[in-house]
């Protein structure tokens, strides 16, 4: 069954984006985006997602906020079991991007968002919600590089949900979506060798019929950093293999080149946040939350 998230977007109009400092390996000062390019690529991204049935609302980007572009970590953006749509602002692991929620938070209260942080007003702990996805029973958060275990504890249960927790270990997927996509509800991109063992297991565990990436095709084509729109699958890059399963089954790939955002260490979907994912709907609802971690 196609998911039933992933048609309305929010994203941030690249004005500012520059490569300032290096919170991730791919980041280099001195290999700086062209803003015009980078603008350009950004807009046929846009009209990608419009012409196959998605939405786009864009923020502005703060001028001090070099990273805003990678809209995917501004917040968690869920609708309510009575409708209201909701963020979960994130808590930024690095200074260097706390400023972008001070920005995003009054954006959303005006659209009419309600919006909450996890803990005490965001010092609880750090979520970066490009680490969160909805998929099969429940959220699954990947924690360690950004998001810290213990926000798993506070969305499970201000969100009355349960949380599948994965850890990262591998520097270089330092986000869950780097490493997982979800492409309906039994499949989904995934790359086992961002996580540790046990977190593997269960990452495999919880696909049914998973496209297996390699650590190489995940850094080096950010493929599974894309998203999915129904039947299509707007890509960065998709290698001929993942291409084949994803055609036999049924897919429709569409790449678009966002390759200056790459310098930044990001790719489509962080660029995109989808904020349609319906609690009571793709997220069963758990009295109480819970909380479940790989066995080690
Ligand atoms: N430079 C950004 C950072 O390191 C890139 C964020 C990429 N976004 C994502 N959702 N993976 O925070």
């Amino acid at each position: 069954m196609e998911l039933s998230w992933g048609r309305r977007y929010v994203a941030v109009e690249p004005t500012h984006f520059r490569v300032e400092y290096v919170i991730n390996p791919f980041m280099d000062p001195d290999d700086q985006p062209d803003p015009a390019l980078a603008m350009a690529q950004w807009r046929e991204l846009v009209a990608t997602i419009e012409r196959h049935g998605g939405t786009v609302e864009a923020l502005p980007q703060r001028e001090d906020a070099p990273d805003m572009v990678y809209a995917m970590n501004l917040g968690l953006g869920l609708v309510r079991e009575d409708g209201q749509s909701h963020v979960v602002m994130s808590h930024m692991r690095y200074a260097e991007r706390r400023m972008e929620t001070s920005s995003a938070q009054p954006w959303f209260a005006e659209r009419g968002f309600t919006t909450s942080y996890v803990g005490r007003d965001g010092v609880g702990a750090h979520l970066e919600a490009g680490d969160a996805f909805a998929f099969g029973d429940a959220l699954v958060v990947g924690y360690g590089p950004r998001t810290e275990e213990l926000a798993l504890k506070h969305l499970a249960t201000e969100l009355g949900i349960r949380v599948r927790g994965l850890r990262i270990t591998h520097p270089g997927m330092y986000h869950l979506d780097l490493a997982f996509c979800p492409l309906d509800d039994r499949r989904a991109l995934v790359c086992p060798a961002a996580l540790d063992e046990a977190s593997a297991a269960a990452l495999l565990e919880l696909v049914p019929e998973p496209i297996v990436l390699t650590e190489e095709e995940a850094l080096t084509t950010f493929c599974a950093n894309s998203i999915v729109l129904g039947s299509t699958v707007i890509m960065p890059a998709c290698p001929d293999r993942v291409r084949a399963q994803l055609e036999e089954w049924g897919f429709t790939v569409v790449v678009v080149d966002v390759s200056e955002f790459h310098k930044g260490g990001g790719s489509i979907r962080c660029l995109t946040n989808p904020v349609d994912v319906e609690i009571g709907r793709d997220l069963a609802v758990v009295p109480g939350g819970e909380v479940v971690l790989p066995q080690v």
